[in-house]
């Protein structure tokens, strides 16, 4: 779009969509392909496909190829592009994406140089506690962006003369949930190209990860510094599943779903261009609102819901319990998720983040995923034979003050309960309890800190979201560590969050225990933001969904929301904000554990 249509796009539009006139056909009409009607939206250069044009509820629910890793060993898993069809409905069209694929088995056997065959979302590596999985990340990722690159903000290339024509796309692969050496982290300076560029904290390609923690639904995804949202939009994300022997017997005893009754689901949202490219915001760079070119936005936002790589697909299920292992992959998107705002067939958790519940959770209401969060759930579609449910959502955006969700995006998956009952299979009978005790930090705290959550501004006029201290204000990523827990203590993280948005909070390393949240006022520093005369009403038990193993946290406008961390693995980490468009726009710090 040029500058002038882009002025009357947004005049007339005020930011909403406006399909296009007949003298504006996208350039994929004439390359005389399958296309989907073509739509002016500002923030988009070229037209996006109208969403509300894209079938739903027509293609099966892919599930993502499993790796079993249980017994430990090395790993070859390649970053590169695939071509995939993220849209179905028999529309004819594929979208280049980016993935992982799995080379061979065990490093040097026989099959290592076997080509492998890239898929988004990556494999689903399974693997069981205290059985060490080493992985070689090849970053096989091409000398071009699928997406816009802003280089204006403080990204992996960034004043090292480096380019992505050049050098290739850097990637660095972090386990989220991961209790992790540090050099094995995939802190975002650890970033390597294709080329041979590397991050100023490069610690090598094969990664190592020991699993000294209990059985839970981890992912990997890309962490480079300031793309992580590109390319994790492009595809870079996958499932871990780690087990221990506590959940296997579980499982073997028939008190959770297990086989192909347990399902990974990861959900993100995305935009198309009509030709079925993946659209990300590219505003002009003589736009006068954002300058500086391809730019960073506020947050990202797409009308079309993908689960496991597949827009609003379906799954058909028999007339009985399974397992979902829920992940928000969006970059920004909260989901609040029910159906049709109740639960017509039972939904009960049993785990968050990282681990069990103390007890199974019947849900009485919609069920909140911040992006970065899991759960686990067992739904129920007994009795339910012939009916059909639609998983739906309705988070606004940003969340929780912003527009209320338009539809198609009110739309998640669709379950057909259509399948005959597998008598051979035993109904499981969900445990009383999932673990011995509620889930607790228990070493008392050696300091309580209070963190802060704050909106800054860039050379560029754009909003910067930043971390920092109450007492000091905001800091950015490049300045010095703050937080630097000793070895084996606990701590209290006061997270006072002085924006009118939810932020979901993630530290690297610990799993963490939500203590309570409560209303805060106080007085602003104009220029660090920092906080003073604060006073702090009464506290809030976490909701019962948050009483588990955690490691990211939603931290709702003008509460401080409390945790507890036992911070035990030296070393240097990092904690964010996982809304992907905040963290690489510097809402990102350093920690040290001395
Ligand atoms: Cu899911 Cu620091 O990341
Ligand atoms: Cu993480
Ligand atoms: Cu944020």
């Amino acid at each position: 779009m040029d500058r002038r249509r882009f002025i009357q796009a947004s005049s007339l539009t005020g930011g909403a969509l406006l399909l296009s006139g007949p003298g504006t056909a996208p350039p994929a009409a004439a390359r005389g392909t399958a296309a989907l009607p073509p739509v002016d939206d500002p923030l988009y250069r070229e037209p996006i496909a109208d969403p509300t044009a894209i079938p739903r509820f027509t293609d099966p629910l892919p599930r993502p190829s499993r790796v079993d890793a249980l017994g430990g060993g090395d790993l070859t898993f390649v970053m590169g592009p695939a071509r995939q069809d993220l849209l179905g409905g028999g529309l004819g069209l594929t979208t280049p994406v980016w993935g992982f694929g799995v080379r061979g088995r065990h490093g040097g056997g026989p099959a290592s140089g076997s080509p492998a065959q890239v898929s988004y979302p990556g494999p689903t590596l399974v693997a069981h506690r205290d059985r060490p999985v080493r992985v070689h990340w090849i970053n096989g990722l091409p000398h071009r962006h699928l997406l816009p690159v802003d280089t204006t903000v403080h990204w992996a290339f960034a004043g090292t003369g480096h380019t992505i024509e050049r050098d290739g796309v850097p990637a660095v692969v972090h386990l989220h949930g991961g209790h992790t050496d540090p050099d094995s982290d995939g802190h975002p300076d650890a970033w390597y190209a294709p080329g041979g560029a590397v991050g100023p904290r490069f610690a090598g390609t094969r990664l190592s990860y020991d699993n000294s923690q209990e059985a839970a639904t981890l992912w990997y995804h890309d962490h480079t510094l300031g793309i992580t949202r590109l390319n994790v939009y492009a595809g870079l994300a996958g499932f871990y599943l780690l087990r221990d022997s506590h959940e296997l017997s579980l499982i073997e005893d028939h008190r959770l779903p297990g086989g192909p009754y347990e399902l990974e689901l990861v959900i993100q949202d995305r935009m198309f261009h009509p030709d079925g490219r993946l659209a990300y915001p590219d505003v002009p760079a003589d736009s006068p609102d954002w300058p500086g070119g391809p730019s960073v936005r506020p947050e990202f936002f797409g009308q079309v819901i993908l689960v496991n790589g597949k827009a609003w697909p379906y799954l058909d299920v028999e007339p009985r319990q399974y397992r979902l292992r829920l992940l928000n992959g969006s970059n920004s998107r909260f989901y609040r998720l029910s159906a049709g705002g109740g639960w017509p067939f039972p939904a009960t958790l049993v785990g968050t983040d990282l681990g069990f519940l103390h007890r199974p959770r019947p849900l009485d209401g919609p069920l909140v995923v911040a992006p970065g969060e899991r759960a686990d759930l067992v739904v129920d579609f007994r009795g339910l034979g012939g009916e059909t449910h639609t998983l739906t959502n309705d988070a606004p955006t940003p969340f929780p003050y912003g527009d209320p969700v338009a539809p198609p995006a009110d739309q998640v998956m669709r379950f057909r309960v259509n399948r005959p009952r597998d008598e051979r299979v035993p109904e499981p009978r969900l445990p009383r309890r999932l673990r011995r005790a509620p889930f607790r930090i228990s070493r008392p705290p050696a300091r309580t800190r209070r963190l802060l959550l704050s909106e800054g501004t860039d050379e560029f006029g754009r909003m910067k979201p930043l971390l920092g201290t109450v007492e000091r204000g905001r800091l950015e990523w490049s300045e010095p560590v703050t937080e630097d827990p000793g070895l084996h203590t606990a701590e209290i993280w006061e997270v006072f969050n002085a924006t009118p948005d939810t932020h979901p909070i993630h530290l690297h390393l610990v799993r963490f225990q939500v203590l309570d949240r409560a209303p805060f006022t106080a007085d602003r520093d104009p220029e660090t933001g920092a906080l003073s005369n604060i006073e702090i009403g009464l506290p809030q038990q976490p909701d019962a969904t948050e009483l588990g193993p955690k490691d990211t946290v939603s931290a709702p406008p003008w509460r401080v929301t409390r945790i507890k961390a036992l911070f035990d693995r030296r070393g240097l980490y990092v904690w964010h904000c996982h809304i992907l468009e905040h963290e690489d726009h510097e809402m990102m710090r350093n920690f040290r554990v001395r």
